[in-house]
């Protein structure tokens, strides 16, 4: 009997059930996952089945249980953490990948759009012209893949590679305090380990101090650290500040050490022209990193690394001879797609198999091109800088930390309370089960900030507002709690 009647076409039909089904969730009109939990788990919590039930019921499960229980964050009021919801290109670009390129590889036009939206992305950043880049699944595995070169090219310089034959030396990376995390994971798998990562003090911005870290690279001097990169932020996570990147830049040539800035959020922010003059010194770097799943709207997976010298990715990441693949391509002939791998991405960093996400960044530029892009950035920005002018103006708000890029951070203010942390802890947690405006947290020199990133294609100036207007009325509320529990 024939079991295998997996549905392998008739997309036209299908998928527009499923998009009918997607664009009721984007009206955002549904109670939260968790108003009603039980019902969809239990309806969902099926024992493993022996005989498939067909494609129609699955999308009849998918539409009914699945997507009006999946997650607020395409929402244009939810502010939290750096993410967003994909726009609509760039799902449907995706669903082209996946169906007509499955792999990056091969002589194909999505292979040849991988290469051409980095390069477009490049420029579009003012990266430098030798700028060479990679996909990656987001911003850890981009710092992963950039910090590997950094290494790379560290002990090469000793006479080691360090990608064949490990490393026996404890290394020293030099980063803002701010940084992202996934820099000490990426330090660990490296092989250097999280506690090589030193924390160098940042201003009252969160930005770098350069002095800080001249003064800890003067003192490693009379260590056996190896140095392998000193790490600046173009877009700080916390607060999206920008680190002076002229001056670490130099530091770090003037030490012979690789600079690496990360700007998986906030490179884009290059196009708003009041910040750009922030951006000074990217030219300096050996490595940048930017997260087209952030700011530009793609749907997750997407983050790239750049690197001035890519035979350098291919020493640090590249894999022994396979014989699967011996004589199964060639360079000499190019008349099949399959004649040929392509532009060797796997060999540059740590994925074989991946997606074509180069076709989803060339959707997304080409849709609404760089002036589209650019109006989005300035959009947010300004978002950002009118919540801060609306807590400046009222009594009961404080700006905690004003905004560079896109995030702002404020806080309510009430004389009822002594513990304002737990104040606005409390109001943030109120706001989040309430649902219209879901920012995150954050702490700005041990003081709990309510932070609004934006960075949604959809958000614009209402969400905004509606934030602060959401604050007022919850931190209202939650002060008052306080006060008649007291009394
Ligand atoms: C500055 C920075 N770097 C790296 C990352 C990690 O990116 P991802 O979540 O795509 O792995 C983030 C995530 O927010 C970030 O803000």
């Amino acid at each position: 009997m024939n079991t295998d009647k997996a549905e392998c076409g008739h997309l036209t039909e299908f998928s527009a059930q499923l998009a009918r089904q997607l664009d009721a969730y984007l009206t955002f009109q549904h109670p939260d996952a968790m108003q009603q939990p039980d019902t969809w788990r239990q309806a969902l919590a099926q024992p493993m089945p022996e005989d498939g039930i067909g494609i129609q019921a699955v999308l009849a499960e998918l539409g009914e249980w699945v997507i009006p229980n999946g997650s607020p964050i395409p929402n244009p009021g939810c502010t939290a953490f750096i993410t967003t919801g994909a726009t609509t290109i760039g799902a449907l670009a995706t669903l082209a990948g996946s169906v007509a390129a499955p792999q990056r590889l091969g002589l194909t036009a999505f292979n040849f759009l991988e290469e051409l939206s980095l390069d477009w992305m490049a420029r579009m950043f003012g990266l430098p012209e030798e700028m060479k880049g990679l996909y990656s699944s987001g911003g850890s595995v981009a710092n992963l893949v950039a910090l590997g070169a950094a290494r790379q090219a560290a002990f090469e310089a000793l006479g080691i590679d360090p990608a064949r034959d490990g490393i026996a030396r404890p290394c020293r990376l030099y980063a803002s305090a701010e940084c992202h995390h996934s820099v000490q994971r990426a330090a660990a798998v490296l092989g250097m380990g999280r506690r090589s990562v030193c924390g160098i003090d940042t201003d009252q911005q969160g930005r770098m101090c350069p002095a800080a870290l001249r003064r800890q690279l003067m003192a490693d001097q009379q260590t056996n650290l190896l140095p392998v990169a000193v790490i600046a932020n173009a877009g700080s996570t916390n607060r999206g500040a920008i680190d002076p990147l002229r001056e670490i830049g130099e530091t770090a040539a003037a030490y012979g050490i690789w600079f690496h800035v990360d700007g998986a959020y906030g490179l884009p922010g290059i196009l708003d022209p009041r910040v750009l003059p922030l951006y000074d010194g990217l030219d300096l770097a050996d490595s940048v990193i930017v997260d087209p799943h952030k700011w530009l709207g793609a749907p997750v997976g997407i983050g790239a690394t750049y690197v001035k010298d890519r035979e350098l990715l291919n020493r640090a990441f590249t894999q022994e001879a396979a014989t699967y693949l011996e004589g199964a391509c060639t360079n000499d002939v190019a008349a099949h797609s399959m004649d040929n791998l392509g532009i060797p991405y796997a060999d540059m960093g740590v994925e074989l198999s991946a997606p074509s996400r180069g076709a989803v960044v060339w959707a997304l530029i080409r849709e609404i091109g760089v002036a589209g892009l650019r109006e989005r950035i300035i959009r947010h920005n300004t978002l950002a800088r009118h919540v801060a002018e609306r807590a400046d103006a009222h009594p009961n708000l404080e700006v905690v930390s004003a905004p560079t890029l896109s995030i702002c951070g404020i806080r309510y203010l009430s004389d009822r309370w002594r513990d304002l942390n737990e104040l606005n802890r409390r109001i943030h947690r109120r706001m989040v089960q309430r649902g219209r405006a879901i920012p995150s947290t954050t702490l700005v020199n041990g003081t709990l900030a309510i932070r609004p990133c934006f960075v949604g294609a959809r958000t614009t100036l209402k969400e905004a507002d509606e934030l602060v207007d959401e604050v007022l009325a919850v931190g209202q509320e939650v002060a008052q709690m306080n006060d008649e529990a007291a009394g």
